[in-house]
């Protein structure tokens, strides 16, 4: 009966088509390890419950770099998908190429200004108009360990960086891979998010990443970040070159590898797995990082496709943002609602923790927008730093000529 009320207001909202003729909605994204699509297949049969059927366009390639890539090319030749996965800055980009639909009948009905918070709906609108649909909010300054390993091991969760080396030392030295990793450039700069936070703190954060000040970027801590990157790397087993992150979760998940630093869509793994956090797997924030919430907010932005928003583009975008979709979608995902009004008792131990840092954050404007996860600078300045982070990671830099490229990067590209 919700679903049927639902359908109904979706379908008023925009006009006079009915349910008989709904079509399809075809969806563009990323969302292609198992906890992901687990994920996806709680929106698909909301969808399905309300007679739309889901034409599936999926892009591999976690942080979603392959994704806009094809989302160009599809553009381009004039064929957009009604709607699609998409994080911070790309939101706004093609939202200034006027290619976004309005949003803001539904948003007006279902009074998203109220619950969704400053720092997602910076992504989510665009001069003042609703321009994507935010599923959740994840954010990047998580590890992953396995508590058996740990257990074995007499390890607590460390709580600073000397105390997460001697951690990873002492798996090392066990015969366990200690850091469990994926040598993709959106991986490493993943892991470069939270090692920045911890190293220099919030505000080091925000002038390097978001304000890209030029001191701070050339600066000794963003030094001391590559060295610990550095330090890093030598946790890391040989094979981790190209390999993708959900397989890197399963080195922790299989007992071969004692910690993974992630995203909290790694916990969507361990759960598909059938594992329970705290008995088998443990999260912590990253430490130094304990108070500090690295963000990015996962958003279906609705391609314009023929001057007002569609009814299944409409539906599709009331669903993502109905408390029960929000729950029953971030209990999956890993991730958190993007709303803060919800009741959470559905979530396990680490999302309430992550709902509650959020909603605290969000609050006290302590929000970061992950630089790994498109939501402190545009496309063009993410993917060179990419290039510098990943390059020293591999050993092609030392930490000097890293902060020079990555100072030279950002000149050329903003
Ligand atoms: C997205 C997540 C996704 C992850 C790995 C991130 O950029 O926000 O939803 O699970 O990439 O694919």
């Amino acid at each position: 009966m919700r679903r049927l009320t639902a359908t109904m207001t979706a379908l008023a909202l925009v006009g006079t088509a009915t349910a008989g003729q709904a079509e399809d909605v075809e969806v563009l994204h990323w969302w292609t390890a198992g906890g992901e699509a687990a994920a996806l297949n709680v929106l698909k049969d909301d969808l399905g419950g309300q007679g739309i059927g889901w034409q599936d366009m999926p892009v591999a390639g976690g942080g979603g770099t392959q994704a806009m890539t094809v989302l160009r090319a599809r553009v381009t030749s004039g064929n957009a998908p009604t709607a699609v996965q998409m994080l911070g800055f790309d939101i706004q980009d093609w939202a200034a190429e006027d290619a976004l639909a309005d949003l803001n009948p539904i948003a007006e009905a279902a009074g998203w200004n109220q619950v969704i918070p400053a720092a997602i709906q910076r992504f989510a609108t665009h001069d003042g108009q609703w321009v994507a649909a935010p599923v959740n909010v994840h954010s990047t300054n998580w590890v992953w360990a396995n508590a058996g390993i740990l257990a074995e091991l007499d390890l607590e969760p460390p709580q600073d960086w000397d105390g997460f080396v001697a951690a990873l030392e002492a798996a090392q030295e066990a015969g366990y891979v200690a850091l469990a990793h994926g040598g993709q450039p959106w991986q490493d700069a993943t892991v470069f998010d939270a090692v920045a936070m911890a190293t220099g703190g919030p505000e080091f954060y925000q002038e390097a990443f978001i304000d890209l000040d030029e001191d701070t970027l050339a600066s000794d801590t963003m030094r001391q970040v590559f060295d610990r990157m550095a330090t890093l790397r030598g946790y890391v087993d040989d094979n981790f070159s190209g390999r993708d992150w959900n397989l890197a979760t399963a080195m922790v998940i299989n007992d071969e590898a004692a910690f993974q630093m992630m995203g909290d869509w790694a916990k969507g793994e361990f759960l598909n797995a059938g594992e329970t956090p705290g008995e088998d797997f443990l999260c912590f924030r990253f430490p130094g990082t304990q108070d500090q919430v690295i963000f990015n907010s996962d958003q279906f932005a609705m391609f314009d496709q023929s001057g007002a928003v569609s009814d299944e583009q409409a539906a599709l975008a009331q669903a993502i943002l109905s408390p029960e979709f929000q729950i029953a979608f971030n209990k999956v995902k890993g991730s958190v609602p993007a709303r803060t009004d919800l009741e959470v008792d559905a979530l396990d131990a680490c999302g309430q923790q992550g709902y509650a840092q959020f909603k605290a954050a969000a609050e006290s404007g302590n929000l970061m927008g992950s630089f790994a996860h498109g939501h402190a600078n545009p496309a063009a300045v993410k993917n060179a730093m990419y290039d510098v982070v990943t390059a020293h990671f591999n050993g092609e830099y030392d930490s000097e000529v890293a902060v020079e490229e990555l100072v030279t990067a950002v000149q050329i590209n903003r």
